[in-house]
């Protein structure tokens, strides 16, 4: 893990869920870790946590990535370090509204932290692991990527630039030494998904382990452009297969007014 790379990894949304999930796998298989989150007090205390318990280096970032700028920020923060591992986690989206409920500066923030700082993340972190022919990149995605569906329009649309981004990457840098994973995930108990459906007063049915979904990953970087985790076939296309583009978007609608708009599932 850490010759091919290390010796550090960022976890972008790296504090709590998904994110902690990566941090303490990857500080376990000996990467020092670089954990970007905006709320200082959990990150910190999250940092502390590692240290104790994996005996490697962490530095945290408290960083807004739905910001402008903050992408740049980050490369400053991290310039002296060589970072052979990113991953873009930080992604989910906690209310579940119809697009005009919700106001216009919530799906730009959205947009930004979703698509151009991850754009950002992998020009100025992707073009030195090129150069050096070696390191990955995991950009986290959702099976709501897979079709449109009601309430699920921005984030959605995100996570579909999201899969589509890390496979167009993962054909130009797969032959360079460089691994790239778009890690399509459906319901998976973080508190992000809890909040959504505490706010609904629904029940969180099943949902995956965040740390089975961190392991699963690290152990098949080699095996993009894209891993579904909970699929039969991880590797597959769509679930929805040659179902009618009308159709899916009918079922994802169903499943997104009854559920969550972060599981996408
Ligand atoms: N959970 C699910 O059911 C589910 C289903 C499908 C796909 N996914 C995908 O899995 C990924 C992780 O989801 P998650 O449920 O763990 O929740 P998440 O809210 O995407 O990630 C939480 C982590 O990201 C940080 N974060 C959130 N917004 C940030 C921002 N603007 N700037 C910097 N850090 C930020 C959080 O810390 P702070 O709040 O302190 O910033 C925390 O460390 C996402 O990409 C999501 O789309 C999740």
């Amino acid at each position: 893990m850490t010759a091919k790379y290390g010796p550090w990894g960022i976890i972008a949304g790296g504090s709590d869920g998904v994110g902690a999930a990566f941090a303490h796998e990857m500080a376990a298989r000996g990467l020092n870790v670089v954990l970007v989150a905006r709320r200082v007090p959990v990150l910190e205390a999250f940092a502390e946590e590692i240290r104790a318990r994996h005996g490697v280096e962490v530095r945290t970032v408290a960083l807004d990535l739905s910001v402008p700028g903050t992408v740049a920020s980050l490369a400053d923060a991290t310039s002296d370090l060589e970072i052979g591992l990113f991953v873009y986690n930080a992604g989910g989206d906690d209310t579940s509204t119809l697009f005009l409920d919700k106001d216009l500066d919530t799906h730009l923030k959205l947009i930004h932290r979703n698509c151009d700082s991850v754009l950002e993340a992998a020009y100025r972190f992707g073009g030195p692991m090129v150069a050096r022919r070696r390191g990955g990149l995991v950009l986290v995605t959702s099976g709501a990527a897979w079709a449109g569906g009601a309430t699920l329009a921005t984030y959605g649309a995100t996570k579909a630039f999201d899969l589509l981004f890390a496979e167009a990457l993962w054909a130009e840098w797969h032959t360079s030494g460089v691994d790239v994973l778009a890690l399509v995930l459906g319901r998976t108990d973080t508190p992000s998904m809890r909040r959504v459906f505490d706010a609904k007063g629904e029940p969180y049915g099943d949902a995956a382990d965040p740390a089975d979904v961190a392991k699963q990953a690290l152990d098949h970087l080699t095996d993009g452009p894209t891993w579904i985790f909970g699929s039969q076939n991880p590797t597959g296309g769509s679930p929805f297969g040659a179902t009618s583009r009308r159709d899916a978007v009918l079922v994802m609608s169903r499943g997104s007014s009854t559920s969550s708009a972060s599981t996408g599932s």
